[in-house]
């Protein structure tokens, strides 16, 4: 596995148990892409399943699946092909790419001067060329004087069968499946307003300087939920689920001219910081999962309140989860009021009608977009897991019993067929209950407890000689390290 800095607080456990790594590494690896290992992609399907069921199950969503090669009409009618770019400016000398916004935000964050990190949001083209003149910044590598800033565009671009006109793209975003769909969809399924699509899969953008690990690279998973509305209606019930109640919810929220605080969603309507109560239904779900996940304090996210300036395209509001990492406040989600945009584009660009009924009239449905990027999350939560375990000697990952990638761990005390077969049982029995275990009889019982301490496993149950006696077992704590003795027959 490839040498990495300290990237995660979590990159001990996360090298040399394989949780992610450099993908091609025997070829030397490839920037911005990252393989997960059998551990890594069992917690990756755990967050999957804890989105799925808050996001699909609990809100009733339609999920779907669609291609992640895109035909070049869908991407410039979403906007894309025109305007899905970041600035980039070339080292004259050795020819080192640098994303200007990020090398200036740098830049300014190690100068702590907090105004000028709120203009550089403002900032077009030629306002960050002036910044780098300005402030005498060159090549990081060589010392080398920066070339003029272009537009460098982020989509993976090919040519799809033999004609070379017939261009694809590699999706930016899951979303535009789902527009695309919508027309389908609302015809076989009777959709009626509000309703939800939903989606998981790769996506993929040509980052400029992917860097550390998960958290800038140029293929990635998102999970996505398009909430189709009529902006016109009262928004008092999803799915027959009342919204108000959720309104109490209290988050840590940061406005873009505001204090970061406590807020209840409510409060949030009436400071008019979001757009609607659909938004607010958003934040309030994603908070749910940030429960489920282990990192619902408020010292370990914001809500943050986007500026207009830095809005995409397509929104007409967007408010960022972030969490807080070794790396400064990470964003790991964007909830946004893509308004009509989306489907307006694609009834115009495909020449169909796009449209549903809704309280006698037919309208565009308006839409709300709550957008999770998986990776992200996984390296923020991994990053917030770890705990040093100066006491035990080892470090360890305290994981949700949702997140781990076993609940339980199962050891004979030591290496003997009679021991190792009654671990077999126990194995056996958990699985049959269609709970999640392994086992292994490797190394000393304090190496393996260690071992399961580090991947997160909740509990390990061991098989001792008093088990071949009276058929109890010791369940061990991942927490506490305490152990208390069980009959077999009620571990769980
Ligand atoms: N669908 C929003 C995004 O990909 O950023």
């Amino acid at each position: 596995m490839q040498k990495t800095e300290k990237q995660s607080r979590a990159s001990s456990i996360i090298e040399h148990r394989g949780i992610y790594y450099q993908a091609f590494n025997i070829y030397s690896g490839v920037s911005g892409f990252y393989n997960y290992g059998p551990i890594g992609l069992k917690i990756k399907r755990n967050i999957e399943n804890i989105w799925r069921d808050i996001f699909v199950e609990q809100l009733g969503s339609l999920e779907i699946d669609t291609t992640t090669i895109t035909p070049e009409i869908v991407l410039m009618a979403s906007g894309h092909v025109a305007t899905f770019t970041d600035p980039i400016a070339k080292c004259k000398k050795c020819g080192t790419s640098y994303r200007v916004d990020k090398m200036l935000e740098e830049f300014y964050e190690t100068s702590n001067d907090k105004e000028a990190l709120i203009e550089l949001k403002k900032l077009n083209k030629e306002g960050m060329q002036k910044k780098i003149i300005e402030n005498g910044l060159k090549c990081q590598k060589c010392g080398g004087e920066l070339s003029n800033i272009e537009d460098f565009h982020l989509m993976f671009k090919f040519q799809i069968g033999q004609e070379k006109e017939n261009v694809g793209y590699l999706r930016p975003e899951t979303a535009q499946g789902i527009f695309v769909d919508f027309k389908d969809l609302s015809k076989i399924f009777g959709i009626k307003l509000p309703s939800a699509i939903a989606q998981i899969g790769k996506a993929y953008r040509n980052e400029i300087s992917p860097r550390n690990q998960l958290v800038r690279v140029r293929e990635f998973t998102q999970m996505e939920t398009e909430i189709f509305f009529d902006p016109q209606a009262e928004q008092t019930t999803f799915n027959g689920v009342e919204i108000e109640p959720m309104l109490k919810l209290e988050v840590n929220f940061g406005p873009s001219d505001g204090e970061e605080r406590l807020y209840s969603l409510k409060e949030l309507l009436e400071k008019k910081y979001i757009p609607n109560r659909l938004f607010a239904m958003c934040i309030y779900l994603e908070f749910k999962m940030l429960e489920k996940l282990g990192i619902s304090d408020k010292s370990l996210y914001v809500f943050r309140q986007i500026n207009k300036e830095e809005l995409p395209h397509y929104s007409k509001g967007n408010v960022d989860l972030e969490i807080r990492t070794i790396h400064g406040n990470l964003e790991v989600s964007g909830i946004a009021y893509r308004t009509d945009f989306d489907l307006s584009q694609h009834a115009k660009t495909s020449g169909k009608e796009i449209s549903v009924m809704s309280n006698g009239k037919k309208l565009v449905p308006h839409v709300v977009e709550a957008s999770i990027g998986l990776d992200r999350l996984l390296f923020s939560i991994l990053d917030n897991s770890v705990q040093e375990g100066k006491e035990r000697g080892w470090e360890w990952l305290k994981l949700t019993e949702q997140l781990a990638p076993y609940k339980y761990a199962v050891f004979p005390l030591q290496k003997d067929a009679d021991l190792e077969k009654k671990a077999a049982e126990v194995l056996e029995l958990l699985k049959g209950k269609g709970i999640s275990a392994y086992m292994s009889s490797t190394g000393s019982i304090g190496k393996r407890y260690a071992r399961s301490d580090e991947i997160g496993v909740p509990y390990a149950i061991t098989c001792d000689y008093d088990t071949l006696n009276n058929n109890t077992v010791t369940i061990r704590s991942r927490d506490t390290t305490e152990q208390i003795r069980k009959d077999i027959s009620n571990i769980v």
